[in-house]
């Protein structure tokens, strides 16, 4: 049996923070899953990138107060949390880590 130790080998790099200006967001790929990375007013936040009602691409949704909008059909989920605002359809989501200047997703 193989045991994970510290903490830090669940992160992994994924950006730096001159590539994601604040009000900006962009998708990742972390082992294969793609992530949608947002910095709203210089806070950093990650969710699934795919919307859970028909997958769209979260990532390329519009933000406004804190919320994004999936492009396809407008369901509306909290960055944060995930919780989708009118519904029950959460998002996952992943705790995001600045170091310097670099960006890491815990995994
Ligand atoms: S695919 Fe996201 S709201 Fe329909």
């Amino acid at each position: 049996m193989t045991e994970t130790s510290a903490d830090e080998s669940a992160l992994q790099k994924v950006a730096t923070t001159d590539e994601l200006e604040p009000g900006s967001s962009s998708v990742v790929d972390v082992d294969g899953e793609q992530v949608a990375l947002f910095n709203i007013e210089g806070e950093y936040f990650a969710l699934s990138n795919v919307c859970p009602h028909q997958g769209g691409p979260l990532g390329q949704g519009r933000v406004e107060d804190n919320c994004v909008y999936c492009p396809w059909h407008g369901w509306q989920f909290d960055v944060e949390t995930g919780e989708h605002v009118q519904g029950e359809d959460a998002v996952g989501t992943y705790d995001v880590v600045v170091e310097d200047d670099e960006i890491h997703i815990r995994l």
